[in-house]
């Protein structure tokens, strides 16, 4: 990996962004991020990467700021990234996903360079996949949001097609770490996480059975960079293939808490999935990624980073 990669991050200042800024900064790329801010944070990214405050709706500022900075690649995970959001204002979802995403695609063509786009498996696949799902299956989205990526997906294979760009999909499982918004809807670990470390009771919906893939930020962050440096086109999911269920995810964090407070029950919410689990291996095959984290550790290191916050 030479100094000479120009790298920009759109979401950057994100959960998962955040954490693919720092891994490009360890692989010496120069990093570029680009977020609004309505969901991360400043203080998400790191001081030896570049920050610009902008909307990725704005293609006009968009492509000013590409033409100055010249990425050779660029990861693309800003996005409107909450499922219930998207429900109550799919207008704004398909705003920032698929046209922001369209957007992206542009700047990065005109600069020549691939996308590494962040898709998702659990919005995709629906409940009638079988497990673990692989890419070929025909995705049925259950949501906006899912419909959004599913779109972003399709103009991120064209543009590859059209341009002769290698352009990756990833289609991230449930990912789970440190900078996870605790206080949002989604990221039952950093809630779980954040009310054990208060010594406060955490609510299961449903019986606790549900499962889904539960895959470490890092190890995401290594699929971008791996897509990036990788220079071939292709779709691929990022998961473990292990099915955890809430019950189980809540066992190894009262482990890590050292704590045996008994969660209440509430109803399962409408519309959540079943179960879920994603074959990664055409991504093992493709580029030799594979998954350090299992969910034991990476659910007591995250744990400890809320605990120490
Ligand atoms: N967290 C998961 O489990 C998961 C699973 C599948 C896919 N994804 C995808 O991964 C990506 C990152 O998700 P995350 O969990 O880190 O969420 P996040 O909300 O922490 O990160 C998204 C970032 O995009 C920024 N953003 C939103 N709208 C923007 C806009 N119009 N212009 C510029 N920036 C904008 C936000 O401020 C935020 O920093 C998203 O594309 C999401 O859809 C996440």
């Amino acid at each position: 990996m030479s100094a000479a990669q120009r790298t920009l991050v759109t979401g950057g200042a994100g959960f998962i962004g955040s954490h693919v800024v720092d891994l490009l900064l360890a692989e010496a790329h120069d990093v570029l991020v680009v977020d609004d801010l309505s969901a991360g944070s400043e203080a998400n990214v790191s001081d030896r990467a570049a920050f610009t405050r902008l909307d990725i709706r704005d293609a006009v500022a968009l492509a000013a700021l590409a033409a100055e900075f010249a990425p050779t690649g660029v990861c693309h995970l800003a996005a409107q990234a909450s499922v219930t959001a998207s429900v109550r204002d799919p207008g704004h979802d398909l705003a920032v996903n698929v046209l922001g995403t369209l957007n992206v695609l542009e700047i990065a063509r005109t600069s020549g360079a691939p996308v590494v786009f962040a898709s998702t498996g659990g919005a995709l696949y629906g409940d009638d996949a079988p497990l673990p799902t692989t890419e070929s299956y025909a995705p049925e989205p259950l949501s906006p949001y899912g419909a959004a990526k599913l779109a972003g997906e399709a103009y991120v294979a064209t543009w590859s097609r059209l341009h002769g760009l290698a352009n990756v999909i990833l289609r991230l499982g449930n990912v789970y770490g440190p900078r996870q918004d605790a206080h949002g809807e989604a990221g039952v670990v950093a809630i779980f996480s954040e009310l054990l470390r208060g010594a406060k009771q955490p609510t299961v919906y449903g019986d606790g059975t549900q499962t889904r893939d539960y895959i470490y930020v890092a190890d995401v962050a290594g699929a971008f960079v791996a897509a990036l440096a990788a220079g071939k086109s292709g779709v691929f999911n990022v998961g473990t293939g292990v099915e955890t269920d809430v019950l189980t995810l809540l066992a190894h964090l009262q482990d890590a808490a050292d704590t045996a407070i008994e969660p209440a029950l509430a109803p399962l919410r409408p519309g959540e999935l079943r179960r879920s689990a994603l074959d990664s291996s055409a991504l093992t095959r493709a580029l030799g990624w594979r998954p350090e984290f299992d969910v034991g550790r990476g659910l007591a290191t995250t744990y400890r980073y809320y605990a120490d916050a």
